[in-house]
């Protein structure tokens, strides 16, 4: 494996994707002006801006790459039917969120998406929504495009999200603030939990891992500020960048280290990588810090099974996975099945890209092991990103530790949640 050194303080990683489209849907709810500093300029957000837009909500953003943006709302019941279908691009956190307040609003909305997110799963929210009396309907496939009717109050609900999805949840709790009564919202397994650390509704009375989230509906919210930290799913591309590189010098500036994000970092504390956090504050309830990468590498093969780490790593599985390839020659994941059902097949991808490669791998309906690696003779390998911003990212580190070029099909879809990626790497590189 080839080993450039990685050098260098990153203080502009993306603001985080998760907490900007939560910040910027509250504030449609809140009464009064709500100002986010940082909103991230990544293409998932810039969506949920645009559709708050299509459903009249008052929208002003300053500054480019990183922005301040404002909403201006009357509460609750402010949104204007639209006269088009609402466009949600590639993001699956906007559809399933939104919907959520679609459901309450006295008027009929359709989403829809780009063709990877007309293939991903709706029934996960449809159920929960017709149960409090929202008219939804999906296509044969329930798939977008999503049709509903909303009801103006919804009932509230009693629910617990068969499946471990902080969409789904979030989407449950948005509609339950527009129910004429307590809603009562649990999971199996937790997962990040920004949409209830936003709402106030982890007091500190109610412990960081409630058995069940109460939510109150009908109650006003009001207009506050948010602060938006640096995405802790970028950060772990970084950090994989890192650990494979030779000495690495890297400090990571201001990582939201909400222990609901950080499982990518406890699963590289079990194989023995201690990446340390510093100047570690609380910031708007959120933990934020800066991630020392110095002087590590990753010896042992990453082995990820305990579900409630991969609810926690959901989206740093494909970084960690070619992370340990690359630099052990193995690695073994189970009970991820979810991976199946994001902007692409996950592991289908991640198989079919690490096989090209010549890594001998097997695929489960859950996950997917790697055991060695074959040499290939193609001087260069067509990596397939399905145009998955994190497959690509995933690859696009890879190739700076690959003998073969790795060439990719689409290097654009990183603009969904990381603008810079291709031009920071190339910074941070010294050959
Ligand atoms: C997200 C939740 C996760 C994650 C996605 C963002 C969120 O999806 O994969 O990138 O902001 O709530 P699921 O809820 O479908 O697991």
């Amino acid at each position: 494996m080839t080993r450039p050194q990685v050098r260098g303080i990153v203080t502009a990683l993306p603001p985080d994707k998760s907490i900007s489209h939560r910040a910027a849907l509250i504030g449609a709810l809140s009464t009064g002006e709500t100002r986010i500093e940082n909103f991230s300029a990544g293409e998932d957000n810039q969506s949920t801006l645009s559709a708050l837009a299509q459903l009249g909500v008052r929208i002003r953003q300053e500054g480019s790459s990183t922005r301040t943006v404002i909403i201006g709302s009357n509460g609750l019941f402010d949104l204007k039917p639209s006269q088009t279908p609402i466009q949600c691009n590639n993001s699956g956190s906007t559809m399933r969120m939104l919907a959520g307040i679609l459901a309450a609003q006295p008027f009929t909305s359709t989403l829809i998406g780009d063709s990877s997110l007309m293939r991903r799963p709706m029934k996960r929210i449809a159920t929960p929504l017709s149960h409090m009396g929202a008219h939804l309907s999906l296509s044969p496939n329930e798939t977008a495009p999503i049709e509903i009717r909303g009801k103006k109050p919804l009932s509230p609900i009693v629910y617990q999200t068969p499946v471990a999805s902080a969409q789904v949840k979030s989407c449950v709790i948005f509609a339950a603030l527009h129910a004429d009564g307590i809603s009562e919202i649990s999971e199996t397994t937790q997962t990040r939990n920004h949409t209830e650390t936003m709402l106030g509704l982890l007091t500190p009375h109610s412990p960081e891992k409630p058995d069940k989230i109460t939510v109150h509906g009908l109650k006003p919210i009001e207009a506050k500020s948010f602060f938006i930290p640096s995405d802790a799913s970028a950060a772990c591309f970084l950090v994989a960048l890192a650990l494979l590189s030779k000495s690495p010098e890297l400090v990571l500036k201001n990582v939201c280290l909400n222990p609901t994000r950080t499982g990518f970092l406890t699963i590289l504390e079990h194989a023995g990588t201690r990446v340390r956090a510093e100047n570690v504050r609380t910031i708007g309830g959120e933990t934020i810090g800066d991630l020392i990468c110095a002087n590590l590498s990753l010896e042992t093969p990453l082995r990820i099974s305990d579900k409630a780490l991969i609810a926690n790593a959901i989206d740093e599985l494909p970084m960690l996975s070619v992370l340990s390839a690359l630099a052990t020659g193995e690695f073994e994941l189970h009970n991820a099945e979810e991976l199946r059902t994001k902007e692409c097949d996950r592991i289908a991808a991640l198989v079919l890209n690490l096989l090209a490669m010549g890594f001998l791998c097997e695929e489960f309906s859950d996950g997917f092991a790697v055991k060695g690696r074959t040499t290939v003779s193609n001087k260069h390998i067509h990596i397939q990103t399905f145009n998955d911003h994190r497959i690509a990212m995933s690859f696009g580190v890879a190739r700076y530790f690959s003998d073969i070029e790795l060439v990719l099909d689409n290097r654009n879809c990183t603009a969904v949640s990381f603008p810079n990626f291709f031009e920071l790497l190339e910074n941070l590189i010294q050959n």
